[in-house]
């Protein structure tokens, strides 16, 4: 496709009120590149992003006070309408996760695949999993990519 039909095919599908309901607050150090890489992802899909630009310690915090596991830890938090979206986490999922309004606490993309939005360098790209985290610590495979 090119970018006049994709941008049309994406205006057609973006809802506004739904958007503007759902903003994205993503927490993030000022240096990471693919951080800001993974905001430009979801704002073309449609999403309201609001970022704040924290040091590390203040991410770590930030992760701490959501519950974010360790082992789901990557380097942007973000949460949208009572969820945690921690990492590389695609637009898709965060749409089907607000679609669906599992009783979960989130979605994750642990660490930082390669291929996953925000993480497109080259052709390189490797097979993750968006794992689903409940308020007790179960996880649940939420989507394969
Ligand atoms: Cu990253
Ligand atoms: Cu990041």
């Amino acid at each position: 496709m090119n970018r006049f039909w994709k941008t049309l095919f994406g205006a057609a599908l973006f809802v506004p009120s739904l958007a503007a309901a759902n903003a994205i607050n993503v927490y993030k150090t000022a240096t990471c590149g693919c951080c800001a890489e993974w905001v430009r992802h979801m704002d073309q899909a449609g999403f309201e992003m609001e970022v704040h630009e924290v040091e590390r310690s203040g991410l770590l915090e930030r992760k701490r006070a959501l519950r974010v596991q360790q082992r789901l830890s990557s380097c942007h938090t973000a949460t949208v309408s009572g969820y945690v979206v921690e990492g590389h986490v695609p637009a898709v999922d965060v749409r089907r996760l607000l679609a669906e309004r599992p009783p979960i606490a989130g979605i994750a993309v642990p660490g930082m695949p390669a291929g996953s939005p925000g993480m497109e360098y080259g052709q390189q790209s490797e097979p993750y999993n968006v794992v689903a985290f409940d308020e007790a610590g179960g996880l649940q495979v939420f989507a394969r990519h």
